[in-house]
Protein backbone atom coordinates (compact mmCIF):
# COMPACT_ATOMS: atom_id res chain seq x y z
CA UNK A 1 0.00 0.00 0.00
CA UNK A 2 2.93 2.53 1.18
CA UNK A 3 4.58 1.12 -1.95
CA UNK A 4 2.14 1.90 -4.36
CA UNK A 5 1.76 5.87 -2.74
CA UNK A 6 5.38 5.74 -2.89
CA UNK A 7 5.87 5.00 -6.75
CA UNK A 8 2.72 6.91 -7.81
CA UNK A 9 4.40 10.14 -5.56
CA UNK A 10 7.51 9.74 -7.32
CA UNK A 11 6.06 9.17 -10.85
CA UNK A 12 3.61 12.45 -10.39
CA UNK A 13 6.90 14.73 -9.01
CA UNK A 14 8.57 13.34 -12.15
CA UNK A 15 5.58 14.43 -14.90
CA UNK A 16 5.08 17.83 -12.91
CA UNK A 17 9.63 18.14 -13.17
CA UNK A 18 8.78 17.80 -16.84
CA UNK A 19 5.76 19.58 -17.49
CA UNK A 20 6.82 22.71 -15.57
CA UNK A 21 10.34 22.93 -15.11
CA UNK A 22 12.11 21.00 -18.46
CA UNK A 23 9.44 21.55 -21.25
CA UNK A 24 10.22 25.50 -19.26
CA UNK A 25 8.08 28.69 -20.14
CA UNK A 26 6.69 29.68 -23.75
CA UNK A 27 6.98 32.19 -25.75
CA UNK A 28 3.70 33.92 -25.53
CA UNK A 29 3.92 36.79 -28.09
CA UNK A 30 0.42 36.85 -30.44
CA UNK A 31 2.37 39.48 -32.68
CA UNK A 32 1.80 38.50 -36.65
CA UNK A 33 4.75 38.92 -39.60
CA UNK A 34 2.72 39.67 -42.46
CA UNK A 35 5.19 42.00 -45.00
CA UNK A 36 7.95 41.39 -42.64
CA UNK A 37 11.28 39.45 -43.82
CA UNK A 38 13.27 37.03 -41.86
CA UNK A 39 15.99 35.05 -42.12
CA UNK A 40 17.20 32.23 -40.09
CA UNK A 41 20.85 30.86 -40.17
CA UNK A 42 20.52 26.57 -40.22
CA UNK A 43 17.05 26.57 -40.38
CA UNK A 44 17.05 22.67 -41.93
CA UNK A 45 16.87 20.92 -38.43
CA UNK A 46 16.88 21.56 -35.06
CA UNK A 47 15.28 24.49 -33.21
CA UNK A 48 16.22 26.97 -36.25
CA UNK A 49 13.38 24.55 -38.32
CA UNK A 50 11.10 24.97 -35.55
CA UNK A 51 11.95 28.57 -35.73
CA UNK A 52 11.26 29.16 -38.98
CA UNK A 53 8.00 27.00 -38.86
CA UNK A 54 6.79 29.50 -36.48
CA UNK A 55 7.54 33.09 -38.43
CA UNK A 56 6.11 31.48 -41.18
CA UNK A 57 3.12 30.55 -39.30
CA UNK A 58 2.59 34.11 -37.96
CA UNK A 59 3.06 35.72 -41.97
CA UNK A 60 6.37 36.52 -42.39
CA UNK A 61 8.52 35.65 -45.45
CA UNK A 62 11.44 33.40 -44.32
CA UNK A 63 14.47 32.88 -46.06
CA UNK A 64 16.15 29.62 -44.77
CA UNK A 65 19.73 30.47 -44.87
CA UNK A 66 21.61 26.65 -44.95
CA UNK A 67 24.83 25.41 -46.04
CA UNK A 68 23.82 21.91 -48.12
CA UNK A 69 20.94 22.34 -50.87
CA UNK A 70 20.07 18.85 -50.84
CA UNK A 71 18.95 19.41 -46.87
CA UNK A 72 17.95 22.62 -47.38
CA UNK A 73 15.20 22.22 -50.21
CA UNK A 74 13.93 19.03 -48.12
CA UNK A 75 13.51 21.70 -45.33
CA UNK A 76 11.69 23.71 -47.75
CA UNK A 77 9.06 21.20 -48.38
CA UNK A 78 8.78 20.83 -44.51
CA UNK A 79 8.57 24.41 -43.40
CA UNK A 80 6.00 25.23 -46.30
CA UNK A 81 3.94 21.98 -45.44
CA UNK A 82 3.83 22.63 -41.36
CA UNK A 83 3.17 26.28 -41.21
CA UNK A 84 1.00 26.47 -44.65
CA UNK A 85 2.72 29.09 -46.47
CA UNK A 86 4.40 29.31 -49.59
CA UNK A 87 6.26 32.71 -48.48
CA UNK A 88 9.53 30.65 -47.62
CA UNK A 89 12.45 30.93 -49.45
CA UNK A 90 15.92 28.65 -49.60
CA UNK A 91 19.31 30.29 -49.98
CA UNK A 92 22.93 28.97 -49.66
CA UNK A 93 24.64 29.90 -46.93
CA UNK A 94 28.08 28.09 -45.42
CA UNK A 95 28.84 30.07 -42.59
CA UNK A 96 32.92 28.37 -42.64
CA UNK A 97 33.20 30.27 -46.04
CA UNK A 98 33.46 34.09 -46.04
CA UNK A 99 33.14 33.50 -49.48
CA UNK A 100 29.75 32.11 -49.30
CA UNK A 101 28.30 34.42 -46.69
CA UNK A 102 29.34 37.65 -49.10
CA UNK A 103 27.94 35.53 -52.17
CA UNK A 104 24.55 35.16 -49.57
CA UNK A 105 24.33 38.54 -48.66
CA UNK A 106 24.23 40.16 -52.11
CA UNK A 107 21.92 37.65 -53.45
CA UNK A 108 19.74 38.40 -50.40
CA UNK A 109 20.05 42.14 -50.60
CA UNK A 110 19.42 42.04 -54.38
CA UNK A 111 16.41 39.85 -54.40
CA UNK A 112 14.64 40.92 -51.63
CA UNK A 113 13.56 43.83 -50.33
CA UNK A 114 13.06 43.94 -46.70
CA UNK A 115 14.79 42.37 -43.89
CA UNK A 116 13.17 42.84 -39.90
CA UNK A 117 14.40 39.91 -38.37
CA UNK A 118 18.30 38.31 -38.69
CA UNK A 119 18.32 35.18 -36.61
CA UNK A 120 21.56 34.10 -35.94
CA UNK A 121 21.18 30.31 -34.97
CA UNK A 122 23.20 28.27 -36.70
CA UNK A 123 26.04 25.65 -34.48
CA UNK A 124 28.34 23.54 -34.75
CA UNK A 125 29.69 21.17 -31.89
CA UNK A 126 33.14 19.81 -33.89
CA UNK A 127 36.86 20.56 -34.17
CA UNK A 128 38.19 21.52 -37.83
CA UNK A 129 39.19 23.84 -39.99
CA UNK A 130 37.03 26.39 -42.26
CA UNK A 131 37.48 26.51 -46.07
CA UNK A 132 39.19 30.00 -44.72
CA UNK A 133 41.72 28.38 -42.05
CA UNK A 134 39.64 29.52 -39.02
CA UNK A 135 39.27 27.51 -36.23
CA UNK A 136 35.70 25.20 -37.09
CA UNK A 137 33.84 26.54 -33.78
CA UNK A 138 35.19 30.03 -34.14
CA UNK A 139 35.14 30.51 -37.94
CA UNK A 140 31.21 29.28 -38.30
CA UNK A 141 29.85 29.76 -34.30
CA UNK A 142 31.27 33.27 -34.40
CA UNK A 143 33.13 34.68 -37.58
CA UNK A 144 30.52 33.54 -40.11
CA UNK A 145 27.55 34.89 -38.51
CA UNK A 146 29.87 38.27 -37.41
CA UNK A 147 30.14 38.98 -41.58
CA UNK A 148 26.65 37.97 -42.01
CA UNK A 149 25.19 40.66 -39.77
CA UNK A 150 27.45 43.29 -40.73
CA UNK A 151 26.62 43.44 -44.57
CA UNK A 152 23.02 43.35 -43.50
CA UNK A 153 23.17 46.06 -41.31
CA UNK A 154 22.07 48.89 -43.19
CA UNK A 155 19.07 46.46 -44.71
CA UNK A 156 18.36 46.05 -40.92
CA UNK A 157 18.84 50.01 -39.93
CA UNK A 158 16.83 50.98 -43.15
CA UNK A 159 13.79 48.45 -41.96
CA UNK A 160 13.88 49.67 -38.16
CA UNK A 161 12.40 48.55 -35.61
CA UNK A 162 14.25 45.39 -36.08
CA UNK A 163 16.25 42.74 -34.21
CA UNK A 164 19.27 39.98 -34.62
CA UNK A 165 19.22 37.38 -32.57
CA UNK A 166 22.23 35.69 -32.10
CA UNK A 167 21.91 31.70 -30.45
CA UNK A 168 24.91 31.48 -27.55
CA UNK A 169 24.68 28.77 -24.67
CA UNK A 170 24.49 28.57 -21.01
CA UNK A 171 28.11 27.10 -21.72
CA UNK A 172 29.75 30.68 -22.41
CA UNK A 173 30.03 30.51 -18.77
CA UNK A 174 33.07 27.98 -18.69
CA UNK A 175 33.94 29.97 -21.80
CA UNK A 176 37.30 31.88 -22.28
CA UNK A 177 38.90 34.22 -25.43
CA UNK A 178 42.23 33.28 -25.86
CA UNK A 179 43.61 36.07 -28.10
CA UNK A 180 46.80 35.20 -27.97
CA UNK A 181 45.87 31.64 -29.57
CA UNK A 182 43.73 33.69 -31.99
CA UNK A 183 46.24 35.63 -33.41
CA UNK A 184 48.68 32.84 -33.31
CA UNK A 185 46.25 30.16 -34.91
CA UNK A 186 42.58 32.00 -35.99
CA UNK A 187 41.18 29.24 -33.86
CA UNK A 188 40.27 29.60 -30.10
CA UNK A 189 41.99 26.13 -28.94
CA UNK A 190 43.90 23.45 -30.74
CA UNK A 191 43.64 20.27 -28.75
CA UNK A 192 41.03 17.55 -30.23
CA UNK A 193 39.72 15.56 -27.27
CA UNK A 194 35.98 15.33 -26.16
CA UNK A 195 37.34 18.11 -23.27
CA UNK A 196 38.74 20.27 -25.87
CA UNK A 197 36.05 20.83 -27.79
CA UNK A 198 33.99 21.07 -25.58
CA UNK A 199 36.06 23.95 -24.16
CA UNK A 200 35.82 25.10 -27.45
CA UNK A 201 32.57 25.16 -28.13
CA UNK A 202 32.21 27.44 -25.32
CA UNK A 203 34.50 29.74 -25.68
CA UNK A 204 33.01 30.00 -29.43
CA UNK A 205 29.18 31.18 -27.56
CA UNK A 206 31.38 33.28 -25.21
CA UNK A 207 32.25 35.36 -28.65
CA UNK A 208 28.46 35.03 -29.59
CA UNK A 209 27.67 37.00 -25.93
CA UNK A 210 30.72 39.54 -26.18
CA UNK A 211 29.22 40.30 -29.87
CA UNK A 212 26.01 40.78 -29.21
CA UNK A 213 26.87 43.12 -26.14
CA UNK A 214 29.28 44.86 -28.72
CA UNK A 215 26.75 44.89 -31.18
CA UNK A 216 24.11 46.76 -28.65
CA UNK A 217 26.50 49.38 -28.23
CA UNK A 218 27.26 50.31 -32.17
CA UNK A 219 23.70 49.89 -32.25
CA UNK A 220 22.84 52.99 -29.87
CA UNK A 221 20.59 55.41 -31.46
CA UNK A 222 18.45 53.23 -34.06
CA UNK A 223 15.90 51.06 -33.42
CA UNK A 224 17.93 47.78 -34.71
CA UNK A 225 17.82 46.32 -30.93
CA UNK A 226 19.99 42.87 -30.54
CA UNK A 227 19.93 39.63 -27.63
CA UNK A 228 21.19 37.32 -27.41
CA UNK A 229 19.93 33.67 -25.81
CA UNK A 230 20.61 30.09 -24.06
CA UNK A 231 17.37 27.97 -25.81
CA UNK A 232 18.13 25.16 -22.93
CA UNK A 233 19.39 22.03 -23.54
CA UNK A 234 17.64 20.22 -26.27
CA UNK A 235 17.25 17.09 -28.09
CA UNK A 236 18.40 17.87 -31.94
CA UNK A 237 21.55 17.15 -34.19
CA UNK A 238 24.12 19.18 -32.47
CA UNK A 239 25.96 16.26 -30.64
CA UNK A 240 26.35 14.50 -34.14
CA UNK A 241 30.04 14.59 -34.37
CA UNK A 242 30.31 13.22 -30.86
CA UNK A 243 31.17 9.55 -29.75
CA UNK A 244 28.21 7.62 -30.51
CA UNK A 245 28.25 5.56 -27.51
CA UNK A 246 28.50 8.26 -25.47
CA UNK A 247 24.98 9.37 -27.22
CA UNK A 248 23.24 5.94 -26.86
CA UNK A 249 24.64 5.42 -23.22
CA UNK A 250 23.18 9.12 -22.37
CA UNK A 251 20.11 8.71 -24.15
CA UNK A 252 17.68 7.72 -21.42
CA UNK A 253 18.87 10.79 -19.69
CA UNK A 254 18.64 13.43 -22.43
CA UNK A 255 15.05 12.01 -23.34
CA UNK A 256 14.10 12.60 -19.71
CA UNK A 257 15.83 15.90 -19.09
CA UNK A 258 16.32 17.95 -22.93
CA UNK A 259 13.64 19.67 -24.36
CA UNK A 260 12.47 18.80 -27.74
CA UNK A 261 13.01 21.21 -30.67
CA UNK A 262 9.87 23.23 -30.32
CA UNK A 263 10.02 23.49 -26.76
CA UNK A 264 14.14 24.59 -27.53
CA UNK A 265 12.99 27.25 -30.02
CA UNK A 266 10.76 29.08 -27.29
CA UNK A 267 13.26 31.53 -26.01
CA UNK A 268 14.58 32.65 -29.69
CA UNK A 269 11.27 33.37 -30.73
CA UNK A 270 10.32 35.33 -27.30
CA UNK A 271 13.74 37.39 -28.48
CA UNK A 272 12.32 37.62 -31.22
CA UNK A 273 8.99 38.74 -30.89
CA UNK A 274 8.05 39.73 -27.51
CA UNK A 275 6.82 43.56 -27.51
CA UNK A 276 8.37 46.03 -25.10
CA UNK A 277 12.05 44.28 -24.51
CA UNK A 278 13.61 46.86 -26.67
CA UNK A 279 15.13 48.37 -23.88
CA UNK A 280 17.19 45.34 -23.05
CA UNK A 281 19.35 45.22 -25.97
CA UNK A 282 22.47 43.72 -25.51
CA UNK A 283 21.11 41.86 -22.71
CA UNK A 284 21.27 37.62 -22.32
CA UNK A 285 17.79 35.69 -22.11
CA UNK A 286 17.22 31.78 -21.18
CA UNK A 287 13.44 30.39 -20.41
CA UNK A 288 12.39 33.61 -22.13
CA UNK A 289 13.76 35.50 -19.19
CA UNK A 290 16.24 38.00 -19.32
CA UNK A 291 19.43 37.06 -17.33
CA UNK A 292 22.24 38.37 -15.45
CA UNK A 293 26.12 37.54 -17.09
CA UNK A 294 28.78 37.28 -15.12
CA UNK A 295 31.64 40.24 -15.87
CA UNK A 296 33.87 38.17 -18.82
CA UNK A 297 30.31 37.70 -20.59
CA UNK A 298 29.76 41.98 -20.83
CA UNK A 299 33.24 42.92 -20.60
CA UNK A 300 33.37 45.96 -22.44
CA UNK A 301 37.17 45.89 -23.78
CA UNK A 302 37.23 42.12 -24.64
CA UNK A 303 34.20 42.68 -26.38
CA UNK A 304 35.78 45.93 -28.14
CA UNK A 305 38.87 43.49 -29.34
CA UNK A 306 36.91 40.95 -30.07
CA UNK A 307 34.90 42.65 -32.54
CA UNK A 308 38.33 44.31 -34.19
CA UNK A 309 39.81 41.22 -34.40
CA UNK A 310 36.79 39.86 -36.18
CA UNK A 311 36.74 42.68 -38.80
CA UNK A 312 40.44 42.02 -39.67
CA UNK A 313 39.81 38.79 -40.44
CA UNK A 314 36.73 38.66 -42.30
CA UNK A 315 38.78 41.76 -44.01
CA UNK A 316 35.67 44.53 -43.18
CA UNK A 317 38.36 46.72 -41.88
N1 LIG B 1 20.98 21.69 -28.59
C1 LIG B 1 21.28 22.28 -27.46
O1 LIG B 1 21.12 21.71 -26.37
C2 LIG B 1 21.82 23.70 -27.46
C3 LIG B 1 22.18 24.28 -26.24
C4 LIG B 1 22.67 25.57 -26.23
C5 LIG B 1 22.80 26.27 -27.42
N2 LIG B 1 22.48 25.69 -28.61
C6 LIG B 1 22.66 26.48 -29.85
O2 LIG B 1 21.45 26.48 -30.60
C7 LIG B 1 21.74 26.66 -32.00
C8 LIG B 1 20.97 25.63 -32.81
O3 LIG B 1 21.44 24.34 -32.49
P1 LIG B 1 20.59 22.99 -32.62
O4 LIG B 1 20.58 22.39 -31.27
O5 LIG B 1 19.33 23.23 -33.33
O6 LIG B 1 21.62 22.12 -33.52
P2 LIG B 1 21.47 21.26 -34.85
O7 LIG B 1 20.23 20.44 -34.80
O8 LIG B 1 22.77 20.58 -35.01
O9 LIG B 1 21.30 22.38 -35.98
C9 LIG B 1 22.38 23.21 -36.31
C10 LIG B 1 22.14 23.88 -37.65
O10 LIG B 1 23.31 24.67 -37.97
C11 LIG B 1 23.67 24.37 -39.31
N3 LIG B 1 25.09 24.60 -39.62
C12 LIG B 1 26.18 23.98 -39.11
N4 LIG B 1 27.28 24.42 -39.71
C13 LIG B 1 26.89 25.34 -40.63
C14 LIG B 1 27.57 26.13 -41.59
N5 LIG B 1 28.89 26.05 -41.78
N6 LIG B 1 26.85 26.97 -42.37
C15 LIG B 1 25.52 27.05 -42.24
N7 LIG B 1 24.81 26.33 -41.35
C16 LIG B 1 25.50 25.46 -40.56
C17 LIG B 1 23.33 22.91 -39.47
O11 LIG B 1 23.29 22.56 -40.85
P3 LIG B 1 23.62 21.03 -41.34
O12 LIG B 1 22.42 20.21 -41.04
O13 LIG B 1 23.88 21.20 -42.80
O14 LIG B 1 24.84 20.60 -40.59
C18 LIG B 1 21.98 22.88 -38.79
O15 LIG B 1 20.99 23.37 -39.67
C19 LIG B 1 23.26 26.54 -32.12
O16 LIG B 1 23.82 27.83 -32.23
C20 LIG B 1 23.69 25.90 -30.80
O17 LIG B 1 24.99 26.25 -30.46
C21 LIG B 1 21.98 24.42 -28.65
C1 LIG C 1 11.20 28.20 -16.61
O1 LIG C 1 10.26 29.12 -16.10
C2 LIG C 1 9.11 28.49 -15.53
C3 LIG C 1 8.08 29.57 -15.20
O2 LIG C 1 8.66 30.63 -14.48
C4 LIG C 1 9.56 27.70 -14.28
O3 LIG C 1 8.45 27.07 -13.68
C5 LIG C 1 10.60 26.65 -14.73
O4 LIG C 1 11.10 25.98 -13.61
C6 LIG C 1 11.75 27.32 -15.50
N1 LIG C 1 12.60 26.27 -16.04
C7 LIG C 1 13.92 26.38 -16.03
C8 LIG C 1 14.68 25.25 -16.63
O5 LIG C 1 14.50 27.33 -15.54
C1 LIG D 1 33.90 14.24 -36.09
O1 LIG D 1 34.30 14.96 -37.27
C2 LIG D 1 35.66 14.78 -37.63
C3 LIG D 1 35.97 15.68 -38.81
O2 LIG D 1 35.09 15.45 -39.88
C4 LIG D 1 35.91 13.29 -37.92
O3 LIG D 1 37.28 13.09 -38.25
C5 LIG D 1 35.56 12.47 -36.68
O4 LIG D 1 35.70 11.10 -36.98
C6 LIG D 1 34.12 12.74 -36.26
N1 LIG D 1 33.84 12.03 -35.00
C7 LIG D 1 32.69 11.41 -34.76
C8 LIG D 1 32.61 10.67 -33.47
O5 LIG D 1 31.73 11.43 -35.52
Amino acid sequence: MYLLLGIGVVIGVAYFYREIVVKGKRCTSKVKLHGKTVIVTGSNTGIGKETAIDLAKRGARVILACRSRQRGEAALEDVKRESGSNQVVFMPLDLGSLKSVRSFAETFLKTESRLDLLINNAGIFMQGRTEDGLGMMFGVNHIGHFLLTNLLLDRLKACEPSRVVNLASVGHNFGKVDFDCLNKHKALGLGTSSMNVFQVYCDSKLCNVLFNHELAKRLKGTKVTCYSLHPGAINSELARNTSSILQLALKPFTIYFFKNTVQGAQTTLHCALQEGIEPLSGRYFSNCTVRELYEKAKDDAAAKKLWELSESLCGLS
